[in-house]
């Protein structure tokens, strides 16, 4: 089959199509033809061997897919070949096939086609685990979500309208602000957003750390919790000691202190590491998978690139271009 196995770290070049061999399911396993595979800003960093999440080299890149089951291991019970499933893995997405334990495979929400199914799950269930699992919202609470035109963040945008939050986002350009506020958000800059919002914040999806994180937190309201999934403003190069030494300085740190006098919340977030605590997935993802097939939500999906351009479709994220997601086709 094709893939992209990563075998070295650097530029988007390093992305390069190549020929291995088909995977096999064992008992418990699936096998699943790929139809679109997600790309997410975790995949750039773990391309520059940034990503704590990521295997050892090397490894096929990808975290998620979208596809159907054509065999299964002969102790698999709720898998049936044919089935249109969406995967969330820590490696394998970027290929034509891929084999997956049936206990980690998710049936896709009926209304979704393949691309919207290879769209969803890094961005809408990273959404979904901090606003109501983490942060708990409630009906017209104040959220704010950061980088508000991403994929994360226009997930988290109509997740928030879908639960009756009051929802306010920022963006990096005017042109995506325009997008965000047609997508329902309040949109902000990242410069101004302290400063322009007419309420604090009783939720904030944090995604920038460094500046944008302190003062997020200055401005949550009493009792707000702020969750953390990303440094994506923090940017080094490992040979600059000097950048290194900001980039430390950057990452989200809080004062014991100041969350006490002012009553409010942060916590961290990462859906991988979650992965091996199925007692919170599986309930999380059925109230999810549930809440989207009855608001008939579906992800902005940006551009498909081929496989094969891979390296084009991460050069378009690190250039920021995208609103909502970009997805490839393993099978162009
Ligand atoms: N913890 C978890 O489980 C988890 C899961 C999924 C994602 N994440 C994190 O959530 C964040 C968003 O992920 P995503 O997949 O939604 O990414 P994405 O679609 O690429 O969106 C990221 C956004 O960040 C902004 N940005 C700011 N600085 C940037 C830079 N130097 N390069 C590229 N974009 C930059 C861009 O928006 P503007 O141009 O508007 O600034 C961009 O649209 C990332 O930090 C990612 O690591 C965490």
């Amino acid at each position: 089959m094709k893939a992209i196995v990563l075998s070295k770290c650097g530029s988007p070049d390093v992305l390069q199509i190549s020929e291995v061999p088909d995977p096999h399911p064992t008992a418990n396993e699936l096998l699943v033809k790929i139809h679109y595979s997600g790309v997410n800003y975790a995949d750039l960093l773990s391309r520059q061997c940034r990503y704590s999440w990521a295997p050892k080299l090397p490894y096929i890149l990808g975290l998620e897919a979208s596809g159907e089951v054509i065999e299964k291991g002969k102790d698999v019970r709720n898998f049936e070949v044919g089935d249109r499933v969406i995967l969330g893995v820590q490696s394998g997405g970027y290929a034509q096939y891929i084999t997956i334990q049936e206990s980690l495979a998710l049936p896709m929400p009926n209304h979704f086609n393949f691309q919207e199914g290879a769209s969803f799950l890094a961005t809408y269930f990273t959404a979904w685990i901090a606003m109501t699992e983490m942060a708990r919202v409630r009906e017209k609470e104040v959220m704010l979500v950061h980088s508000g035109a991403g994929g994360v963040g226009t997930a988290a945008i109509q997740l928030g309208n879908a639960l009756g939050l009051d929802v306010h986002a920022t963006t990096g350009s005017e042109h995506k602000r325009q997008k965000i506020k047609n997508l329902g958000a309040e949109p902000y800059s990242y410069d101004d957003f302290d400063q322009k919002m007419p309420v604090k914040p009783n939720f904030i999806l944090e995604t920038m750390g460094g500046d944008v994180f302190k003062r997020s937190m200055k401005i949550l309201a009493p009792m707000g919790r702020l969750v953390s999934i990303g440094a994506t403003g923090i940017q080094y190069s490992k040979k600059n000691p000097i950048s290194l030494f900001k980039a430390w300085r950057a990452i989200p740190r809080v004062s014991f202190r100041d969350l006490l006098r002012n009553s409010k919340g942060f916590m961290g977030l990462h859906v991988g590491y979650l992965r091996k605590y199925p007692e919170i997935i599986r309930p999380a993802w059925e109230k999810l998978k549930a809440l989207v097939e009855e608001k008939d939500i579906h992800p902005v999906i940006h551009k498909v690139f081929p496989l094969s351009d891979a390296s084009k479709a991460h050069s378009f994220i690190h250039a920021r271009k995208n609103i909502g997601k970009v997805i490839l086709d393993p099978w162009k």
